[in-house]
């Protein structure tokens, strides 16, 4: 595995093994702090592609005023041991100063679907992940790149992107990895105390006990649904709901809130961001309401 921290360097290696005919490139966009979500990726990616490259990049461009850009969390060694790890072949991890020498003044907007859900309560985030990820997809041109679902939305945006702006390469979506006991890992879950860990375990279990009542026949509508969360999530005395949504997946549409859910057509997100002190946490189930 090869470590590069500038563009030239990656460049320069991207066309080494071009020049060998290793197959596909496989593109892994990260902020580091690696987990076994980022791991999957890295898994899934080894499979389909000939070159994997993880990137690891806390973006500035993405985090707000008042968000915790100076503190998200950051261990070098340890990201690049589980990368070796996984078999990436290329790391790049270039400085806020390589990715953004000058001030920016392009970005990326995609527009309705970024005003929704953590577009939202985190204005101008999705613009940052548009931006960044364009300028990796420039940097990389990569054939394929693989996002988690634990980010649903991004997942979506990114599609979007990809084709408004006809970028040659396929946006892989993969599934959300979780601890046992079912909280979605996240790097932002070491800032959790101990109480408030327990008590996050509710995102999971809301979404669970949502989709299990209308599989059952229990609830049917939408409003319903969103009921059933906040009911389930409000039993965490520390739980401090932003959203617990509804909506038809990947256009991020409303969905009527007293018809039955069966009559949408394609799939359904029930999305959730909640804050546990200062951590805001997010998770999501997408399925098909049949
Ligand atoms: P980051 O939060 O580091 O996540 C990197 C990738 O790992 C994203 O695609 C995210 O969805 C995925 N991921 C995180 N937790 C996961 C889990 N529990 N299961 C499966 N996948 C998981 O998302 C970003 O960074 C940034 O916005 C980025 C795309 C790198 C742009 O800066």
């Amino acid at each position: 595995m090869k470590t590069v921290r500038t563009v030239d360097e990656l460049r320069q290696e991207l066309r080494l093994r071009r020049a060998q005919g290793t197959g596909a490139v496989g593109l892994v966009p990260t902020m580091g702090y690696l987990h076994e979500g980022h791991a999957s990726l890295l898994r899934q990616a080894r499979k389909a592609c000939g070159t994997v490259v993880m990137s690891i990049f806390v973006n500035p461009l993405q985090f707000g005023p008042n968000e915790d850009y100076e503190t998200y969390p950051r261990d070098e060694a340890r990201d690049l041991a589980l990368a070796a790890r996984e078999g990436a072949d290329l790391v790049f991890i270039p400085s806020v100063q390589e990715m953004y020498p000058k001030e920016n003044r392009s970005q990326i907007i995609v527009s309705r679907l970024t005003s929704k859900l953590c577009g939202a309560s985190r204005p101008g985030h999705f613009d940052g992940v548009t931006t960044v990820v364009s300028k990796l997809f420039n940097l990389v041109q990569p054939d394929f790149a693989f996002f988690g679902m634990k980010d649903a939305q991004q997942v979506a945006v990114l599609k979007q992107m990809v084709f408004d702006l006809n970028m040659n390469v396929e946006i892989v979506p993969c599934p959300i990895i979780r601890e046992q006991d079912g909280l979605a890992l996240s790097s932002r879950n070491v800032y959790l105390s101990g109480e408030e860990r327990r008590q996050a375990l509710v995102l999971s279990r809301s979404l669970r006990e949502a989709r299990s009542a209308f599989e059952e026949g229990r609830l049917e509508t939408a409003g319903e649904l969103r009921s059933l969360l906040t009911e389930v999530i409000s039993s965490s005395p520390l739980a401090d709901i932003d959203y617990a949504e509804v909506l038809t997946f990947p256009e991020l549409e409303p969905v009527e809130e007293d018809a039955p859910l069966s009559g949408v057509e394609g799939e359904i997100i029930m999305a959730l961001a909640v804050r546990f002190g200062r951590t805001r946490l997010i998770d999501n189930i997408v399925f098909t309401p049949k």
